[in-house]
């Protein structure tokens, strides 16, 4: 196993581009499975999570092949099985989206229950809600969703849940939908860009799909739908993490293909810190040419600032004189990070699902351990803005998510280093990692 050694203190400064999204790539993927003949995909990421949807397909009889490009092509023609092994499933928790896909090809789908996650409760009762509404049986044998159907029919479909929408059951049964018959009225549907990318996706192959990027989408069933070549959206979350590590050491970077579309939550935010943020043909510019003042910031379902920030924010938020709040409301409990930042020295005081920042004294380089994705991330904004070095342990977080990460900050001027890690601490998960209750008033 890696870590990540960091050097701390150096204002990040230049250009860094962007991968396509991984969450409208791993959607977009499993979709393939309802088209007839080749699909090839464009700025495909190079992701641990891509990989295993790769391996998932693959083992559902797709055939693949991937460029070093960042291309992919996928064949779904030769596919003749509808179960998802809990090996491959567990490994990550997109795998849920071949589901709603393989459902709509074969009529069944044995897919395991994803499981626990590092980041609060994630249930998916929404799926099975909406694809019920199409027509599907659906129970729960032995840790998989026995799913089948012998026709899925439109309906209308309500998939709001207590936290907002849910993103990837949006994909499930948009993708159900656009095959069954009749007329289906998702609402309550999730916003986000990647699941706007996946519906285009979808209508290129012959889909008829209207209202995406609404909270109704209106989806006609057709009988097929037609390989069709399509480029994957620029990852807006790498983005904005590039854009609050600049803002956390102070320096000054272009991002030359950031949608600004798709950012203006996390732009605002930014901007309200004293960040200066200006978009143009040349890309995203981000700089520091003023003291950074604190901000309150609540995770919403898009297009409020994204759940996949917060953690990011926190960490350079800590470095921002002053009381800063930190809410997430789409997963109250997503503040594994804040434990690691303490060990940097960061002042943090978590109320239920409010974390309290107390900012401006320096952060200083320990030995981390991520914990999830975006809380390894959030870790390297950390290290980057702290003095001496910082080593972040258990990066395999990090590889499902960000590409070459090391390379690029590198890139940006930030000395980090990617280092095999001997210690035999790398896999152990120490204590305050456990989850604390929600309604727990828990003191960091
Ligand atoms: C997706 C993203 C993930 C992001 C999350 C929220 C992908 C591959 N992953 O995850 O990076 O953090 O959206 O933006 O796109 N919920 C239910 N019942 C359900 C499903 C969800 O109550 O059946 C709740 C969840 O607990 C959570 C909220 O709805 O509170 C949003 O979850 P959801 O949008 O489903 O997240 P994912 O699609 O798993």
């Amino acid at each position: 196993m890696d870590m990540l050694t960091i050097q701390g203190g150096t204002p990040l400064r230049g250009t860094v581009r962007v991968e396509g999204a991984k969450n409208a790539a791993l959607p977009i993927m499993a979709a393939c499975l309802v088209v007839r003949g080749q699909v090839q995909l464009a700025q495909v990421p190079d992701l641990v999570d891509v990989a295993t949807m790769t391996q998932l397909l693959q083992s559902l009889g797709c055939v693949i092949n991937r460029t070093k490009t960042q291309t992919a092509t996928i064949d779904a023609d030769s596919a003749n099985r509808s179960f998802a092994d809990y090996e491959l499933v567990r490994r990550m928790r997109a795998s849920i989206c071949v589901l709603g896909p393989l459902l709509a090809r074969f009529g069944k789908a044995q897919v395991s229950l994803p499981g626990g996650c590092n980041i609060g409760h994630r249930p998916i009762d929404l799926h099975l809600k909406g694809l019920a509404a199409l027509g599907a049986d659906l129970r729960i044998e032995n840790g998989y969703v026995v799913a089948t159907a012998t026709r899925l029919r439109g309906a209308d479909v309500e998939l709001g849940g207590p936290s907002g929408s849910t993103v990837t059951g949006t994909c499930n049964v948009m993708v159900a939908a656009a095959l069954a018959k009749g007329r289906t009225t998702i609402r309550s549907a999730a916003c986000e860009p990647e699941v706007v990318d996946l519906g285009n996706f979808l209508n290129a192959a012959g889909a008829q799909i209207s209202g995406l990027g609404t909270s109704v989408v209106e989806i006609s069933g057709v009988e097929s739908l037609q390989g069709v070549t399509h480029t994957i959206l620029p990852d807006r979350i790498e983005a904005a993490t590039f854009a609050i590590a600049a803002a956390a050491t102070r320096g000054n970077i272009l991002i030359p293909n950031a949608r600004t579309e798709d950012l203006t939550s996390v732009i605002d935010a930014l901007r309200v810190m004293g960040v200066r943020i200006v978009s143009s043909s040349a890309g995203l510019e981000v700089s520091c040419h003023s003291e950074l003042q604190p901000v309150d910031i609540v995770a919403m379902p898009y297009p409020g600032i994204p759940t996949d920030t917060q953690a990011q924010f926190m960490a350079c938020l800590c470095t921002v004189q002053g009381v800063s709040k930190v809410r997430d409301a789409v997963f109250p409990d997503r503040f594994m990070h804040a434990a690691e930042l303490l060990r940097m020295g960061a002042n943090l005081q978590r109320h239920g699902d409010l974390t309290v920042v107390h900012g401006g004294q320096r952060l200083t380089g320990a030995s981390v351990m991520a914990s999830d994705l975006r809380a390894s991330a959030a870790l390297v904004i950390a290290g980057l803005a702290a003095t001496d070095q910082t080593t972040v342990r258990r990066i395999y977080h990090l590889d499902r998510g960000y590409a070459r990460l090391e390379e690029k900050l590198t890139a940006l001027g930030a000395p980090v280093s990617r280092v095999p890690d001997s210690s035999n601490t790398a896999d152990v998960q120490p204590p305050h990692f456990k989850l604390q209750k929600r309604s727990e008033r828990t003191i960091l």
